[in-house]
Order: C-alpha cells, then sequence, then structure tokens
C-alpha cells in the first residue's frame, strides 16, 4: 500500500483516503463519492480495528461483509482497497499509542474508555501508510472527526481532514453499520433519535437558546419511546465538545441512545449564519 501511494505521489496525484470498517451502507459511498469529486486515485480502506472496541463491545460480532463491500467500492468507483490483516496493523510488538487529550474524554469517550485511543492510533497509522491529500470522515460521528482534525493539527500531519454530512433512511435514521442489530420493532422505534433532533432544530429556530431547556425537551421526548435508554443527550461547543449553558456559537446537539442493546448515535451541528450572528442554521 506504501509504494502504491508513494508511486501515485511521484506522479503528483491527488490521494484520497476513506477509512471504514467494512459493512458498507450509503453513508460511507458519500464519503466516496465526495472523494471521488477531489481526488484520484481515491483509496478506500476496510479494517475492523480491535483496538476501538471495548472489552464488554460486539468487536467479535461487528458485522463483516467482505465481499458485497468490494462489490459497493467497485461500483463506487474506488481505485484501491486497502484490507489489512489485524497482524500487520498490530504486530506482536506493537506498543505505540495515539491519545487526543480532553477531547477523547467526554461523551462517547465517557462512555466508551480507550474508544478514542484506538481510533486514534488506527487513523495515524493509515495516515501514515497511504499519506492522502486529503482524508474523508462523517459528521455522523463528529466528536470523531473533532479528534482526528485536533490529532492532524497536533502532529502536524499533511493530510486535510474532510467533513461530509449525515446520510439517513428516508425516515430519518441515521446509517449505520450497527443498525442491522435492530429488530423490526427496535428498527421503528430508532427514529426517535432523528425526531427528538428534529424537535430541538425546531426549538432553536424559534428562537430558544437556552441548553437545559433544549436538553430537557431532548429527553422528554426520548422517554416518550419505551425501547429508548438514552446515555446522553447534550448541548456542547462544536470545538471544545464542552456542555454549552446557551446556544450562541457554532455547537452540536449530541445524542448516544440504546434501543434495546443496540447503541446508537446521531446529532444535530448548529452553525451560526455567519460569523456573530445569533441566527443559525443546521445540518441534520
Ligand atoms: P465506520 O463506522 O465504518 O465509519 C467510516 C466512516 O463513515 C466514518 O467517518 C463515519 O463517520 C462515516 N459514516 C458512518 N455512517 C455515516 C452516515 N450515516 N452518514 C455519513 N457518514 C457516515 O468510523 C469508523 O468506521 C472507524 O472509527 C474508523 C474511522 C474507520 C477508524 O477505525
Amino acid at each position: 500500500m506504501k509504494e502504491m501511494a508513494g508511486q501515485a505521489r511521484a506522479e503528483g496525484r491527488i490521494i484520497g483516503l476513506v477509512p471504514t470498517m467494512g459493512a458498507l451502507h450509503e453513508g460511507h459511498a458519500s464519503l466516496i463519492v465526495r472523494a471521488k469529486r477531489e481526488c484520484s486515485p481515491v483509496i478506500a480502506s476496510i479494517f475492523v480495528n480491535p483496538k476501538q472496541f471495548g472489552p464488554n463491545e460486539d468487536f467479535s460480532k461487528y458485522p463483516r461483509t467482505f465481499e458485497s463491500d468490494v462489490e459497493k467500492l467497485q461500483h463506487a468507483g474506488v481505485d484501491v482497497l486497502f484490507a489489512p490483516e489485524a497482524a500487520e496493523i498490530y504486530p506482536k510488538d506493537f506498543s505505540t499509542h495515539v491519545q487526543v487529550d480532553g477531547l477523547s474524554d467526554r461523551l462517547e469517550g465517557r462512555s466508551r474508555p480507550g474508544h478514542f485511543r484506538g481510533v486514534a492510533t488506527v487513523v495515524m497509522k493509515l495516515l501514515q501508510i497511504v499519506q492522502p491529500n486529503l482524508t474523508y470522515f462523517g459528521r455522523k460521528d463528529a466528536q470523531q472527526a473533532r479528534i482526528i482534525g485536533q490529532m492532524a493539527r497536533d502532529l502536524n500531519l499533511d493530510s486535510e481532514i474532510v467533513v461530509c454530512p449525515i446520510v439517513r433512511e428516508a425516515d430519518g435514521l441515521a446509517l449505520s453499520s450497527r443498525n442491522v442489530y435492530l429488530n423490526p420493532e427496535e428498527r421503528k422505534a430508532a427514529t426517535v433519535l432523528y425526531q427528538a433532533l428534529n424537535a430541538a432544530k425546531q426549538e432553536l429556530s424559534g428562537g430558544v437558546r437556552d441548553a437545559l431547556h433544549l436538553q430537557t425537551s431532548l429527553r422528554r421526548k426520548l422517554s416518550g419511546e419505551k425501547l429508548a435508554a438514552v446515555d446522553y443527550a447534550e448541548i456542547v461547543d462544536a470545538e471544545s465538545f464542552e456542555p454549552v449553558v446557551r446556544v450562541s456559537r457554532a455547537c452540536y446537539v449530541l445524542l448516544a441512545v440504546f434501543i434495546g442493546k443496540t447503541r446508537l448515535i446521531d446529532n444535530l451541528y448548529v452553525v451560526p449564519k455567519e460569523p456573530g450572528s445569533d441566527e443559525f442554521v443546521f445540518q441534520l
């Protein structure tokens, strides 16, 4: 992979990287479409990274659909698939990790200790191997994208980190490889995340700025669904991921909710219409 990417670089080509864990869906495809617009070659990676799963998480049962993934990547026009084995990425004596302090401890990091250390470490390795000009991430995992951006800045990486909008099902459920865990009843219930975020968007459009007020309505909406158990529902600053008291600058409304045994995340991105404005636009 290093040689191949090195060759493309020597030819002065713009290399795009789309890191994934496979079980590909239209969310992943949207990153590839964007990468294809801006790069050639586009390299996709599939690696179910053991280091980002906690001991009681779903590493062993994480969906692995390699053959249909390959078809999807071919269909999407990916030039190169990089699908290394775990032993290549983490040989026996592997002992270096990347830890992005602060940002990694909150929200997802608090619920999933060690998760972002695993993510940052594997993404760092992928960036070292491929040395892409641009690397594409989904806003579905907003905190992950923020942490990778911080790592790239802190460690002077040359790759630009591009963050792309969330792709949703027709009823609003954000696409996720984990949606296959949902039974039909849970699948219906899972739309409550989108509905709660949409309600928050309406309140914000109507002028509500108080984070506690927004959070209370989010929780009320979510508790209306009997299969849902909230892990967190927070309004945070889009840079620091610290909770805000008032929405007065770029923020995320972030949700992590169990639907049955399946943990789903989703978010609403709230951005001032122009710098300093008290009017906001939304990405949902
Ligand atoms: P994975 O969950 O496979 O996601 C790969 C990329 O697809 C991530 O950047 C994620 O944010 C994006 N993505 C997932 N669902 C999306 C959706 N509905 N709309 C838009 N983008 C979506 O995230 C990971 O893998 C891993 O942590 C990884 C970065 C590959 C490191 O192991």
